[in-house]
């Protein structure tokens, strides 16, 4: 590993208000880089369904970080990540940094797009995120006090998007992470329920985790009014990712950074204190 800093330069994070791209953005602002949020509320507007915004959005950028919405498991993301690569070489762009995820083929197709290209890069592909329980589509069961997932004793080694957020901020402000592909996850395994046992024990609360069988689960999003394109995204996740493939530690946070993955326990305990997951009270 070369840490060595390199020149400041313009870098334009999509997804910049998500859950690592806002950990990227603010690292970066910490370390005084020129940064730009990229998406449809951003500094600069990128919207992935309307390629018109695509090439203003990345004029005069050095580096792209690349956290594609909703998952580049979905239909026409390999599309767009080709586009949108074949662009950034078209307009002088010189490192890409693209946030993938573990054990999607889609993915990893995309990577090799960008692998491909004659821009520097560094993959980062992820497992699941802590914050999916914090900031996404779990913590509104967490705060109902009440879980029911289609997931049974399948461990997942859950990651921290602020460990993310470090290995992407070290891609694009050191030397030595060019051409790599880190491959990250948090230190242990954990299946779903025991994940929100830990946060029913760390915020005092009672929080029943129920496992349900998929089309129980699908219906149940339904009768949410959930969108079709979201309950087959869930429900790729769950069937396709969740299916044990995953179910291993790697070792990418320790080699980017050379120090281990933060621990789900304690992302819980930092979390617990924004009261995020207090129950609502009327
Ligand atoms: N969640 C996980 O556990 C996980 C694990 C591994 C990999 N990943 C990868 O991480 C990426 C994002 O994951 P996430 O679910 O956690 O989302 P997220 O980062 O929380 O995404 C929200 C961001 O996307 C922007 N956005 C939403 N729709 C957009 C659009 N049409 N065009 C441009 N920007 C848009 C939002 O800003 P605006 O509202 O301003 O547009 C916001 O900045 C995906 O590519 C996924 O494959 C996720």
């Amino acid at each position: 590993m070369n840490s060595t800093p390199i020149n400041k330069s313009n870098t334009l994070v999509l997804g910049g208000k998500g859950k690592t791209g806002s950990r990227v953005v603010a690292r970066l602002q910490q370390l005084g880089w020129p940064v730009f949020v990229g998406s449809r509320s951003g500094d600069r507007i990128f919207d992935w369904e309307d390629r018109s915004t695509w090439s203003a959005a990345i004029q005069d950028m050095h580096t792209l970080y690349v956290s594609y919405f909703p998952d580049l498991a979905v239909p026409g993301a390999v599309d767009a990540i080709r586009t949108l690569t074949d662009l950034a070489i078209a307009n002088g762009v010189q490192k890409l940094v693209l946030l993938s995820g573990r054990g999607e083929a889609e993915a990893q197709e995309c990577e090799k797009i960008v692998m491909a290209s004659p821009l520097d890069y560094t993959i980062v592909r992820a497992s699941w995120f802590f914050q999916n329980f914090s900031e996404g589509y779990l913590l509104e069961p967490i705060v109902a006090g009440h879980v029911a997932l289609p997931a049974g004793d399948i461990p997942e080694p859950f990651v921290d998007a602020e460990d993310i957020a470090a290995v992407a901020v070290a891609a694009i402000t050191e030397a030595g992470h060019s051409r790599r592909l880190y491959e990250v996850s948090g230190p242990r395994l954990l299946t779903f329920k025991e994940a929100i046992e830990i946060i029913g024990r760390q915020t005092g609360r009672t929080i029943v985790y129920e496992q349900v069988p998929m089309e129980a689960y699908k219906a149940m999003l339904k009768a949410y009014d959930l969108s079709p394109d979201f309950i087959w995204l869930i429900s790729y996740l769950f069937t396709e990712v969740l299916d044990g493939r995953n179910a291993s530690l790697a070792n990418g946070v320790q080699e980017a950074l050379g120090r281990p993955a933060t621990d789900f326990t304690d992302y819980v305990k930092r979390t617990a204190g924004s009261g995020v997951w207090d129950p609502i009270t009327a």
